[in-house]
């Protein structure tokens, strides 16, 4: 492919209009949305009339006047549209480890009887460091096994099966409509970590049968760092799931202030606490931007330039070693690439010190995001070329670039 090529691939890109709506230093090819999406102008925007308006002067009555107490609930209502969901099957709150807890307590409870949480090992740290912590105060057990073989792992013991929908490291994407059905013929829950997922490809949660559903509000979805996360529910199970962390926010009615908890029998009964109102200010004008777009198109263009980036990385870098470890069949991968390679690390600062920002995954995965809001083809070009120079050139063996930070 020329850069000529990548250009006409542009040239008839529905979604370019949306590169205005983002702030991205000049320069820059980011490489990274899967990991912390750019601010789109919007979020910015908003968080100076939240800071400066809403709390600056109509402080308190900001929780009825300006919608703060609503926003779990409205935000979390914008996201149902882009999972496949119904607007009273989502909230937002918490942090995706938080509501993985929640969740899979609950998916516990609801199935009294069995003590097994499965899932797989490599799955994201977080996940199975939460699941081992439930297991421990539930008296449960947590079984991660291999990914193949998983399915036939799932039992009669298995209360609920946690995945992660698309891999963080290699991006390969589970079968969610097949999933869900092998669980739920052994009478078991699935809990799905969308972290991955949501806001690069099209999800139909409900159309899959799911059960339960977490994931990030920072990564595709842009809404800021550390921005709150959500969780689904499906209907069915709303008026039958507790969770574990009932806080007031959960109360059936949070303002009388009882001595016992009574909890929501909706989406509700999953909040715990006070709202996090300037990081769900953000996530709502990332999750406003993402809905003006058609979630069939957002992942047909991520995966056309997920196709550009390993066609040409391969083109120009195999005879340096660099090895693809994400699936190349467009249907079982999420929207980020990675690359093996030894010297991953160093290689990966040279490219960032250079503009392209991906991260690097130990022990040696390069791993690129391709965000179709705000990327093009000609980037995607141009990065892989980038890529080429570093390698061809040893500029990554400086020293400086082995030097490891502590957040990478
Ligand atoms: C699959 C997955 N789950 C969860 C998380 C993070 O959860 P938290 O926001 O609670 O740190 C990540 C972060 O990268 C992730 O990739």
């Amino acid at each position: 492919m020329t850069r000529d090529d990548a250009r006409a691939l542009d040239a008839q890109d529905p979604l370019a209009r949306f590169r205005d709506a983002f702030q991205l230093p000049e320069g820059v090819i980011y490489l990274d949305g899967n990991s912390l999406g750019p601010p789109p102008t919007a979020a910015l925007d908003r968080l100076r009339d939240v800071a400066a308006r809403e709390w600056g002067r109509d402080l308190i009555t900001s929780w009825n006047v300006n919608g703060w107490m609503a926003a779990p609930l409205r935000v979390g209502g914008k996201i149902a549209g882009l999972v496949g969901a119904k607007p009273h099957e989502v909230a937002v709150a918490d942090s995706t480890s938080v509501n993985l807890f929640k969740l899979a307590a609950g998916a516990l409870e609801l199935r009294p009887g069995r003590r097994v949480i499965l899932s797989e090992t490599g799955n994201f740290p977080t996940d199975l460091y939460v699941l081992e912590g439930l297991a421990r105060t539930a008296g449960a057990e947590l079984r991660a096994v291999a990914p193949d073989a998983v399915l036939d792992s799932l039992t009669d013991e298995v209360a609920v099966l946690v995945l992660t929908h698309v891999h963080y490291r290699t991006a390969r994407r589970w079968d969610m409509a097949a999933v869900t059905a092998a669980a739920h013929a052994v009478g078991a829950l699935v809990l799905w970590d969308l972290s991955h997922s949501a806001g690069a490809v099209a999800l139909d949660l409900n159309g899959c049968g799911a059960d339960l559903a977490v994931g990030c509000g920072y990564k595709y979805l842009n809404g800021g760092p550390g921005a709150p996360a959500f969780l689904f529910v499906a209907e069915r199970h709303l008026n039958g799931i507790r969770s574990p962390l009932s806080g007031w926010m959960g109360h059936a009615e949070p303002f009388a202030f009882e001595d016992g908890y009574r909890p929501s029998g909706d989406i509700r009964g999953q909040l715990c606490g006070t709202p996090s109102v300037l990081g769900l200010a953000a996530l709502e004008a990332g999750v406003d931007l993402q809905a003006q777009a058609d979630p069939a198109a957002i992942e047909a263009k991520g995966q056309s330039l997920c196709d550009l980036f390993i066609a040409e990385v391969e083109r120009r870098c195999g005879r340096f070693g660099v090895e693809l470890a994400t699936p190349r069949a467009r249907t079982q991968r999420g929207l980020h690439v990675s690359f093996a390679h030894p010297d991953g690390y160093p290689i990966v600062q040279a490219l960032i010190a250079r503009g392209v920002i991906g991260d690097f995954r130990a022990p040696d995965l390069m791993r690129f995001g391709f965000a179709p809001l705000y990327l093009s083809h000609e980037a995607v070009w141009r990065a892989a070329e980038i890529l080429e120079e570093v390698l061809a050139t040893g500029a990554w063996e400086r020293p400086e670039f082995r030097a490891r930070a502590a957040v990478t």
